[in-house]
C-alpha cells in the first residue's frame, strides 16, 4: 500500500468517496493550453460581472485601515449596511464569506444524519454537496421539460425527515423564475424553505419582504454578481431573527473579513454606477440570446439571470466547449441526466458577445448546420 493510500483509514469514511464540489478553474491554469494570451482570456463560465467592482472599492481597498485587527464578528456594521440596501431589519441578516458559506452553515443547522433536503434540479450542485456532507439524503424533485419547479410534485416528496426545502430564484443554470405564488405554497408547509436569491438583481424578483412575515422563510443573496465581488467572497441570508441567531452562534468567528466589509460600505455608496452595469448585462443579455437563437444548432432557454442556457443541438457539448475554450473563450458545459448536452454562458460585455459568436459561427460551419 502506498503512504497516500495509507492515510485514508484515518479520514473520514464518508468522505473519501464524497463528490467533491466542482469549481471553475482559473484562467491561469490554461497557460500555453489555448490559442491566446491568458490576459485575453474572455471568462463567461462562472457567472461573473464582466465590468469588475466599482472603482471606490478599488481605491478604498488601497487604504484600507486596521488590517492587523480582527473584523467584528457580531456583523453590527456590516448587518446595518445590508439592512439599509434590503430593507429588512438588521437582527434577520447574517453575511457570510459568500452565499456558499451560508448554504453550507445552514445545512449544517438544519441537517442531521439521514434527514432530508428537497431540491428541483437541475440546479446549483452546492445543495448536493453540502447536504452529503451532513450525511442528509438529497430528495430531487425534477422540474419540468421549461424547468419550472412542479411545486405539487415537491409537497408530495416531503416527509417526516424532511428539513429544508430549498429553491433557486432565478435557478442556475436554467434562469428560472419560480412564481412568487408558488414559494408561497412551499412557505405553507411550514417546512423550512431556502429560496436563493444570488441573481435577484438580475431578476428583480423576491420574497425579501416576506421574510419578517414568516418564521419558516430564508433569503440567500450574494454581491458576487450585481456587484461584481466574487473575489472578495461577500454574500449574506435573510432570515427569522430565530434562525438568524442559531447561525450567528455556529458560525466561525471573524467569517467575513475587513476587505469585504469595505467593499460592501463602497458597493453601497456606488449603487447607481453598480446598478447602470446591471442594467447593461440585461440588455446583453437579451441580445446574446437573440444571436444565440439565429444559430439553428444551439437551443438557447430564456432567462432572468446573467447566464444563458443551451441546449446543444449538434454536436457535441464537451466538444463545443473545448473548441470554445482552445479559441480562449470559456463557458461551463453539462452532461448529466436532466442536461445531456448543454452549456450555459455568462453574459459578458458586447465585445465578449461579439467574439462568442463569431466564434460559434465558425465552429458552426465546421460541423455543417
Ligand atoms: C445559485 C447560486 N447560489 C449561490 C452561489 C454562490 O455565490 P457566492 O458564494 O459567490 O456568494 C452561486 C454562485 O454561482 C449560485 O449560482
Amino acid at each position: 500500500m502506498s503512504e497516500e493510500a495509507g492515510i485514508d483509514k484515518f479520514i473520514r469514511s464518508d468522505l473519501v468517496t464524497l463528490g467533491g464540489y466542482s469549481a471553475r478553474k482559473s484562467p491561469d491554469t490554461l497557460e500555453g493550453k489555448v490559442e491566446v494570451p491568458v490576459e485575453s482570456i474572455i471568462k463567461l463560465d462562472a457567472n461573473e460581472n464582466p465590468y469588475g467592482c466599482s472603482p471606490r472599492v478599488n481605491q478604498a481597498l488601497a487604504t484600507c485601515p486596521d488590517l492587523n485587527i480582527y473584523p467584528d464578528s457580531g456583523q453590527t456594521q456590516l448587518r446595518k449596511l445590508l439592512q439599509g440596501y434590503t430593507g429588512v431589519s438588521a437582527e434577520n441578516i447574517v453575511a457570510g464569506s459568500g452565499s456558499g458559506d451560508l448554504i453550507d452553515l445552514i445545512l449544517r443547522l438544519f441537517v442531521e444524519p439521514g434527514d432530508e433536503v428537497i431540491n428541483c434540479p437541475p440546479t446549483f450542485d452546492m445543495y448536493r454537496f453540502s447536504t452529503e456532507l451532513c450525511h442528509g439524503k438529497l430528495v430531487e424533485v425534477p422540474r419540468d421539460e421549461n424547468f419550472a419547479v412542479k411545486v405539487n410534485a415537491v409537497k408530495a416528496a416531503i416527509s417526516q425527515k424532511t428539513k429544508i426545502i430549498a429553491i433557486t430564484n432565478p435557478n442556475n443554470p436554467t434562469g428560472t423564475i419560480t412564481p412568487r405564488q408558488d414559494i408561497l405554497k412551499l412557505v405553507d408547509t411550514g417546512l423550512p424553505v431556502l429560496v436563493d436569491e444570488a441573481y435577484y438583481e438580475f431578476s428583480g424578483e423576491t420574497v425579501a419582504p416576506l421574510v419578517s412575515q414568516y418564521n419558516n422563510l430564508m433569503v440567500l443573496r450574494t454581491l458576487s454578481k450585481w456587484a461584481g465581488l466574487a473575489g472578495l467572497r461577500i454574500g449574506y441570508g435573510l432570515f427569522p431573527p430565530k434562525i438568524a441567531d442559531y447561525l450567528l452562534k455556529i458560525k466561525l468567528p471573524y467569517n467575513v473579513n475587513m476587505a469585504a466589509l469595505v467593499a460592501v460600505q463602497e458597493s453601497l455608496k456606488d449603487i447607481d454606477y453598480l446598478m447602470d452595469r446591471v442594467k447593461a448585462i440585461i440588455a446583453e443579455r437579451d441580445r446574446l440570446f437573440d444571436e444565440l437563437k439565429k444559430l439553428k444548432w444551439l437551443k438557447p432557454f430564456p432567462s432572468q439571470a446573467n447566464f444563458i442556457l443551451c441546449s446543444v443541438l449538434n454536436g457535441k457539448a464537451s466538444e463545443l466547449r473545448q473548441k470554445l475554450q482552445d479559441k480562449g473563450i470559456l463557458v461551463r458545459y453539462f452532461d448529466k441526466p436532466m442536461l445531456r448536452n448543454y452549456i450555459r454562458i455568462s453574459v459578458g460585455k458586447p465585445e465578449h458577445t461579439d467574439a462568442l459568436i463569431k466564434t460559434l459561427q465558425e465552429i458552426g460551419r465546421g460541423i455543417n448546420v
